[in-house]
């Protein structure tokens, strides 16, 4: 970070020329363009991001896609929202903001005024962005507006406290396509003692004033994951948040907040975020005296203490917010698309997800070479690409209360270690995952015996376990090393492709005896980052490497390790009806590209309820597909069936994993009659699939009317799996399918289909099937 003087030096030249300064023009372009990395354009492009700054009003807009973000300074010099939402017209000016006045003499202005960033302090009751103590005892914070710079597509507005050297740095870029603003904020202490942070957030969100508010947000448990909770914004204060040292199963570090009175599931002002941190974290969706909506988002305060040394900056987690005329699905297909071609490891290009088979299910600890072997040899079979034994292969791992930490192969499972597996896996043709669980520890382990010490604890206080583990203190530089060392050994030694990073438990007594007191709370922050930087190392080192990030199923899923992993285990349940809600609400947040789905075996362990093979299929080929199942105990019919529908999968999965998503039918949680379709980005595909919970009293399964066709095009049918109603014609117009509609033959219990429409080029004679 540079010092606030070489920061206003680096811009000075730049600031307060002319009364309109667009950066488009001029020699700061020209510098720019030279440097490679600037990207700002003028407000009048539609198509890429623009920053501009209006010196003569003090007014920031940032630009992009169908977006405007405006930001002012008002004559207190506090830095105030004063619009987010669908873009307006180049030539719209802002005037300066004006501060909000205080109510009677119980809220000062500063509890009013939506301001970009506020600090505890001058009489502040609202939920704070940032909270210190000086080493002087002084908790008191006021930010004003310091100076500003504009240079390689981000916005940085400086603030500073009215009386001390500490200095907010808020940073602001906008994505080119779907308008999504990132934001986060560096926090910097130049006086000449500590400073501790005791609550620090990466941004927070103003939403204009308003009564009729709804906000929606993921919440649930182990094996009951992304349930959507759909609640009014009302008077006070809602926390989503996680202290549990990770992302959590509980809350989803997302949030989404329509209009009710203007809004349905493809219609309405929607504004929308989610924090890129796989920490402890916090939203809190919060409404003011005036009624305006804020939310604030960052570290969770609850038990946080960041000590900054003079000198020492701390840069916050990003908070990406967007927003969306088109109600909830048009958010999520922002977010999916911004997840795709943004964050994704290979972005904008990232691979298409293989299709997996993994041994947990059908073996649990009992995995041996000749075992695993008999499942990649069925797995292949049936058009399985890549293969992954999954817990149990290493240590004294025979049940979940021994070995975790004990990176080495099992010698009486393996007695040649993994290379004749392996082996024979590349000879079926699939590529070879190994589970890992790199951060815990089972007391029952080599690992723990010699350092008892390396896991988070309080001195002479209890360890709590879950699952019989202890955490590793992953902020530990040794642990750290240790960590690294046995992952990067285990690629070095074995053609592996992939590993499933598993974490499966929550943190307790969080303690970090070993550093001096002031360190003691950044485990919060050092944890996480050292995770990050694992995955970083790992993956510029072993380039070709793939990692899935699970958590006792979806407990780890978040913005910020999606730029280090290739996809998420969405849940432990593996229930193909339960999952239908359950990837439901993880489509909320994120992209179903990253969302693995296995079909497994029925009547499954968690409902003990009995699923066609079709119907598990069509389930888990809304998201990435893989296969869970003891193959050594299917027929040959359930080993043909699988075959046909992984062979289906391969022909509709750019467009599962590219595509944008409509829900067409179903509520928020997923009742009776489910229809989700996916639409290729180029138009050429449409995937319709539709479950029916329950038919009754002998009404036909509701009309499907799909979306995003061209009108004027032709499509033909094909049925990937299911029937259609008869006299559905074989081809008609992208209108004929959109109002006129779909009808299935759907009857019965737990009954499903799947339907492809492929347009017909211009000209083209009727194409044969794409789905042999
Ligand atoms: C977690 C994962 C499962 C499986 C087990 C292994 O529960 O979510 O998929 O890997 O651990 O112990």
């Amino acid at each position: 970070m540079q010092t606030a003087s070489s920061f206003r030096q680096r811009y000075s030249s730049a600031q307060g020329k002319s009364p309109q300064r667009c950066l488009c023009g001029g020699m700061l372009l020209i510098v720019a363009l030279f440097l490679g990395a600037f990207r700002v354009q003028a407000a009048q492009s539609q198509t890429l991001e623009s920053i501009h700054y209006d010196a003569a009003n003090r007014v920031f807009r940032l630009d992009a896609a169908d977006i405007t973000y405006v930001v002012g300074i008002n004559q207190q010099d506090q830095v105030q929202t004063l619009y987010w939402g669908k873009r307006l017209a180049s030539t719209d000016r802002f005037p300066q903001a004006v501060a909000e006045k205080g109510i009677a003499s119980f809220d000062l202005p500063v509890n009013t005024t939506p301001q970009e960033y506020v600090a505890w302090g001058g009489g502040l009751y609202v939920e704070p962005d940032l909270k210190v103590t000086c080493a002087d005892g002084n908790r008191d914070l006021v930010l004003r507006y310091d100076s500003y710079s504009i240079a390689a597509g981000e916005l940085q507005v400086r603030l500073r406290d009215i009386a001390r050297e500490i200095y907010v740095t808020l940073h602001y870029s906008i994505d080119a396509h779907t308008g999504i603003v990132r934001r986060l904020a560096v926090i910097e202490n130049r006086t000449t003692s500590a400073l501790v942070l005791e609550q620090a957030a990466a941004a927070t969100w103003n939403l204009p004033a308003g009564s009729n508010y709804r906000l929606r947000y993921l919440a649930g448990r182990w094996a009951a994951e992304w349930g959507v909770q759909v609640q009014p914004v009302l008077a006070g204060k809602t926390v989503l948040e996680s202290r549990r040292g990770t992302t959590g199963h509980q809350n989803n570090p997302w949030f989404a907040i329509d209009n009710m009175r203007n809004s349905d599931s493809e219609h309405g002002d929607t504004w929308f975020g989610a924090l890129a941190w796989s920490g402890s974290w916090q939203i809190a969706v919060e409404q003011d005296p005036l009624r305006q909506v804020r939310v604030t988002g960052g570290y969770n305060p609850f038990d946080f203490g960041y000590t900054l040394q003079p000198g020492q900056s701390l840069e916050t987690p990003a908070f990406y917010g967007g927003y969306s005329a088109s109600g909830i699905g048009g958010a999520s297909r922002l977010l999916h698309r911004f997840e795709v071609d943004n964050l994704m490891p290979g972005a904008p290009q990232p691979k298409l997800r293989p299709i997996v088979y993994n041994s947990w299910e059908a073996t649990e600890f009992a995995v041996d070479e000749a075992g695993q072997i008999k499942l990649a040899e069925r797995a292949a079979r049936i058009g399985v690409e890549r293969f992954v034994v999954d817990d149990g292969w290493f240590g004294q791992r025979n049940r979940d209360s021994a070995g975790l930490g004990d990176w080495s192969v099992n010698k009486q499972k393996f007695p040649h270690g993994l290379k004749p597996l392996i082996d024979r896996v590349h000879q079926l043709g699939m590529d070879f995952g190994l589970w890992v669980e790199p951060e815990m520890v089972n007391p029952d382990s080599d690992l723990y015996r010699a350092h008892p010490d390396w896991v988070l604890n309080f001195s002479g206080r209890p360890r709590s376990e879950l699952r019989h583990q202890l955490v590793l203190n992953l902020a530990r530089a040794d642990v750290r090393a240790y960590v690294f060392r046995a992952l990067d050994q285990l690629l070095t030694e074995n053609q592996i492709a992939f590993f499933k990073w598993d974490y499966n438990r929550n943190w307790s007594e969080p303690g970090w005896p070993s550093v001096p007191l002031d360190q003691q709370k950044s485990v919060y922050v050092d944890f996480i980052r050292n995770y990050y930087s694992i995955l970083d190392e790992l993956r510029k080192k072993h380039p070709d490497v793939e990692i899935e990030s699970c958590s006792g199923g979806g407990g780890r899923v978040d913005l910020g390790v999606l730029r280090y992993v290739d996809e998420f285990w969405t849940s432990d349940n593996t229930d193909a009806f339960d999952r239908l809600k359950i990837q439901n609400g993880f489509t909320y947040a994120y992209a179903p590209a990253v969302m693995a789905a296995w079909v497994t075996d029925s009547p499954t362990w968690v409902n003990h309820r009995s699923l066609s093979i079709d119907y598990r299929f069509l389930s888990s080929m809304q998201g990435v597909l893989g296969v869970g199942a003891d193959l050594r105990k299917w027929d040959e019919a359930d080993l043909a069936a699988a075959a046909r529908m992984i062979a289906k999968y391969k022909a509709i999965r750019t467009t599962v994993q590219r595509g944008d998503l409509y829900r067409l039918l179903g509520d928020e949680n997923a009742p009776g009659a489910i229809v989700n379709e996916f639409s290729a980005r180029d138009g050429s595909q449409t995937v319709v699939f539709a479950f029916l919970h329950s038919s009754q009293e002998q009404y036909p399964y509701p009309r499907i009317y799909l979306q995003a066709l061209d009108p004027v095009a032709i499509y033909d049918v094909e049925v990937i799996d299911g029937s259609l109603a008869s006299g559905t014609p074989a081809q008609a117009s992208g209108s004929y399918w959109m109002q006129r509609g779909l009808d299935l033959q759907l009857q019965g219990d737990f009954q499903a289909a799947g339907i492809l429409l492929r347009r017909v080029p211009a000209g083209a004679s009727p194409s044969s099937s794409s789905l042999q």
